[in-house]
């Protein structure tokens, strides 16, 4: 039975095979303090969920953060359709088994999921299980194994934004023939992902740019509270780049791992300088209050006309060397020139 009038044949053939983090901080994709961030959290084991529309670059930023896991490691891709390629660079790692979906035969038969690959993986003692695009049911199987220590997972999925990956997989679980409900599955959520990594593809052309494929935010999972809790530790900027917004809760295990801080360090700076200005401000205003405070009540009242002290003010106005047409002084010489250094009388 045909499906389709005519043939056709899609060839999908990526430009970028043997890429590193350095290429894509190199091509804009991300920012230097970003790249190293990533690397760092490649280097710490943390659960990473590539997410982002069709064609915005989820694979290939999937294969330079693989890349940056130690050659030594026994890695296990799963994939519903061979893309990955980690195996075709035995100089980068030379421990790969590349795992691909198959489908029925025309009796129905034979079929292997991508679940079932997953589950399989656990049993082959992987260092780090890479699923290549998770689309279904396999997310539940996946989330399990991340959950039960198989740390340093790698995952690209479809989505609008990063906040919406929580919901896109509670809707894949909640079809799973485990029908996980929403908040047991934002709870696997919270034990298995640390953090989302969302890549955008902007089409420039109209005015006057270019296309642009570029991380526009990094999400922590911090928790669960009915739903996931996530902060944005990398936001949009004005230009749509992901730049540092706040402070990671691992960035001392980051760190250690080799972050250069720069990005969180420049938060805290920020962050830091603003308090300090703030302070500054409401130590400013304070200190005005004192003062005003403290001049009204210790500046004398004006002398009674024909009291003696009134008589003494006149007989000292303008004889100090002081006394300027500014001067707010005791003596209220405020007008009278500055005059010479003659002595008072006595
Ligand atoms: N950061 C990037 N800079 C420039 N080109 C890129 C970048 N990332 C990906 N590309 C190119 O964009 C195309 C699509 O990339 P890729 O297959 O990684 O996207 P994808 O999001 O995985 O797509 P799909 O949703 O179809 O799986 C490829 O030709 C790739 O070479
Ligand atoms: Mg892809």
């Amino acid at each position: 039975m045909d499906v389709t009038l005519r043939p056709a044949i899609s060839i999908r053939r990526s430009r970028m095979g043997k890429v590193f983090l350095a290429d894509l901080v190199g091509n804009g994709t991300m920012s230097p303090d970003l790249g190293s961030f990533l690397a760092a959290a490649v280097a710490a084991r943390k659960n990473i969920m590539i997410a982002g529309a069709t064609n915005a670059g989820k694979t290939t930023l999937l294969r330079a953060l693989a890349n940056q896991i130690p050659a030594e490691e026994r890695l296990i891709t799963v994939e519903r359709a061979l893309e990955l390629g980690l195996d075709h660079f035995p100089e980068l790692h030379p421990n790969v088994v590349a795992f691909e979906e198959r489908l029925p035969n025309s009796e129905g038969q034979g079929t292997i999921s991508m679940a079932d690959l997953v589950r399989r993986s656990l049993r082959m003692n992987p260092s780090r299980v890479i699923v290549g695009e998770v689309l279904g049911d396999e997310i539940v199987t996946m989330l399990n194994a991340m959950t039960q220590g198989n740390d340093g997972s790698l995952s690209t999925i479809h989505s609008n934004s990063s906040l919406e990956v929580f919901n896109r997989i509670s809707t894949y679980a909640i079809q799973a023939s485990e029908r996980l409900p929403v908040d047991a599955t934002h709870m696997l959520i919270a034990g298995a992902i640390d953090f989302v990594v969302f890549q955008e593809k902007r089409n420039e052309y109209t005015q006057g740019g270019r296309l642009r494929r570029f991380v526009s935010s990094v999400r922590e999972v911090t928790g669960v509270d009915g739903l996931v809790l996530s902060s944005e530790v990398f936001a949009p900027s004005r230009d749509g780049q992901a730049v540092p917004h706040a402070p990671a809760s691992c960035l001392d295990e980051l760190a250690a791992y080799g972050t250069t801080r720069r990005g969180e360090a420049g938060v805290e700076r920020a962050e830091g300088a603003r308090h300090r200005l703030e302070g500054l401000a409401t130590w400013t205003e304070s200190l005005r209050d004192t003062i005003a405070a403290r001049s009204a009540s210790s500046r004398p009242s004006p002398p009674l006309p024909g009291s003696p002290t009134a008589r003494s003010a006149s007989r000292w106005r303008g004889l100090w060397t002081g006394c300027t047409p500014a001067c707010r002084c005791m003596w209220r010489c405020a007008g009278s020139p500055r005059t010479s250094t003659t002595r008072a009388p006595t």
